[in-house]
């Protein structure tokens, strides 16, 4: 009996390790992704839309707070706080996308 326990203790622990295992590996492939999001986010916006999305952003996010500067937050936390500050913000879709372009671009890194 104590050997068929220790036995399924064995199966659980390998299950549960290889498990962690996946997810670590998950999250580093992740971690590339922003700076691939932020080179393409530089090609596709020009410089004179990088000027106008952070004329944007001078102008529209430091009404109720003050300015938290692009290098403030890296990528991830930015696209988690842009779409909500951006509505706060009242920004248009084309406006929003160009505060995104300029701040996405000169994130912190990591
Ligand atoms: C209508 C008011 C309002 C406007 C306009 C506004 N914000 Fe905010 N912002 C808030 C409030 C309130 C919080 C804190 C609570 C929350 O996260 O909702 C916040 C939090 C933040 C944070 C998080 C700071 C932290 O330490 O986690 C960032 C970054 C931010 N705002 C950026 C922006 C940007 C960029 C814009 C312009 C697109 C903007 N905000 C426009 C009200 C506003």
């Amino acid at each position: 009996m104590k050997k068929i326990i220790v036995l399924m203790g064995l199966c659980l622990s390998t299950i549960l390790f290889t498990q962690c295992a996946k997810k670590t590996a998950s999250t580093a492939s992740k971690a590339v992704a922003p700076s691939e999001e932020a080179s393409a986010l530089a090609k596709k916006y020009s410089a004179a839309q990088m000027a106008e999305g952070k004329a944007i952003f001078v102008g529209s996010c430091q009404k109720c707070h003050e300015l938290f500067q692009p290098a403030e937050f890296t990528i991830k936390k930015w696209n988690k706080v842009l779409p909500d500050m951006c509505g706060k913000a009242e920004l248009n879709a084309e406006k929003a996308a160009l505060v995104r372009a300029w701040v996405i671009t000169n994130a912190k890194q990591g």
